[in-house]
């Protein structure tokens, strides 16, 4: 089977990930990046691949078959509707975009042209999230009462020295939270109700630093999600989830969730149940699901490939990513105005 032709649009942190990636999967081959900065053109010419400034030239001159698209999040949409217009599969990272509305306008375009857009909620692919969704789906914990979620992870402060990261669209928000949204969704069902506070008091951006968050889902659960970018913390997917070893390794958890038959610790995979008798009085049962590791931006190309063959429908498309983004959204309506 002959490789499929790909091209990178923005070779930044999360863009050189996926080249690396492509680099690992002998299916796909990088033809081409598109990215006006130094850095980007440098890396093209060690890579031996075509490099543009722009990305209509790129995308006429290279023909990619399929493009993955990481630049900032206000320029998700035009660059994803650049490549559908010529019918060009996308795997667009998350946020899909900046608000629901350009995320519509992205959803419209993918149904006009019938070009597939995978969005790059990379944690959907990991082994731990289809183990977590296996047990719960199973009915083991029985009907879900309430789920806890912390990521609380210290960014280096030069993380802030790229413009577009202090700038309105993006955030923690938008940028990190969007990702837990996504997975509880995917693991819970839909979020009917938000409650919420915000503040930028440590950092003192536009954007917020930190935030917490009540969850009704549709499903009767309830949860809370604690979001913050400069406080110290074990507890974050980064962290606990090892699937990156750009990040240091803490095994602890950062989802706890509680059903009406038992609990379940994510990632750690820590799965505890009463025996014959239940109650507070009963000792609780616990066991470890063991789940192998493999790195889910592997997983994710593979189904992009397959996706660009049109063997599959995206896993998680705009539209799907548009409700996590709903979910964003109404937290930032309800939360007063960040002290
Ligand atoms: N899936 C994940 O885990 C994950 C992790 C990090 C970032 N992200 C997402 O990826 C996106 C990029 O984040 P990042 O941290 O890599 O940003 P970054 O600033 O490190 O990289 C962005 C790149 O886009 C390039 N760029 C800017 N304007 C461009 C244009 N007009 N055409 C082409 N390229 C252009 C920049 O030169 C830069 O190299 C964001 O949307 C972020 O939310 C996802």
């Amino acid at each position: 089977m002959s490789r499929i032709r790909l091209a990178v649009i923005g070779a930044g942190a999360i863009g050189r990930k996926h080249i690396d990636v492509i680099n690992q999967v002998p299916q796909a081959e990088l033809v081409a990046i598109a990215d006006p900065s130094p850095q980007a053109e440098a890396l093209a010419r060690t890579l031996g691949v075509a490099w543009y400034a722009e990305v209509e030239a790129m995308l006429e001159r290279a023909k990619p078959q399929g493009v993955i698209n990481a630049t900032p999040n206000t320029l998700h949409v035009p660059c994803a509707i650049a490549c559908i217009e010529r019918g060009i599969p996308v795997l667009v990272e998350k946020p899909v975009a900046e608000s629901p509305e350009r995320a519509q306008e992205l959803v419209l375009a993918a149904q006009k042209h019938g070009v597939p857009v995978l969005v790059g909620h990379h944690r959907r692919h990991n082994a731990l999230t289809a183990a977590a969704k296996a047990l719960i789906d199973s009915g083991e914990l029985g009907k879900i009462v309430a789920v806890s979620a912390h990521w609380i992870l210290q960014k280096p402060d030069d993380y802030f020295d790229v413009a577009w990261r202090r700038e309105p669209g993006a955030g923690p928000l938008l940028v990190n939270l969007v990702h837990d949204i996504d997975l509880l969704r995917y693991l819970l069902g839909e979020i009917e109700e938000v409650q919420a506070m915000t503040s930028s008091a440590t950092r003192g951006f536009a954007n917020e630093d930190s935030a917490v968050v009540n969850l009704r889902f549709a499903c009767g659960a309830l949860g809370s999600a604690v979001l913050s970018d400069c406080g110290v913390s074990p507890w974050s997917w980064e962290m606990n989830s090892a699937e990156n070893v750009i990040y240091a390794h803490t095994p602890e958890n950062c989802y706890l969730i509680s059903g009406s038959k038992g609990a379940l610790a994510i990632p750690q995979m820590r799965w505890w149940r009463y025996g014959e008798q239940s109650g507070w009085h009963a000792p609780l049962l616990q066991e470890t699901l063991n789940v192998e590791p493999i790195d889910p931006f592997i997983l994710q190309l593979r189904h992009f490939l397959q996706v660009i063959r049109g063997e599959a429908e995206p896993i998680i498309d705009a539209a799907d990513a548009l409700r996590s983004l709903d979910v964003i959204d109404l937290i930032r309506q309800v939360a007063p105005k960040a002290a």
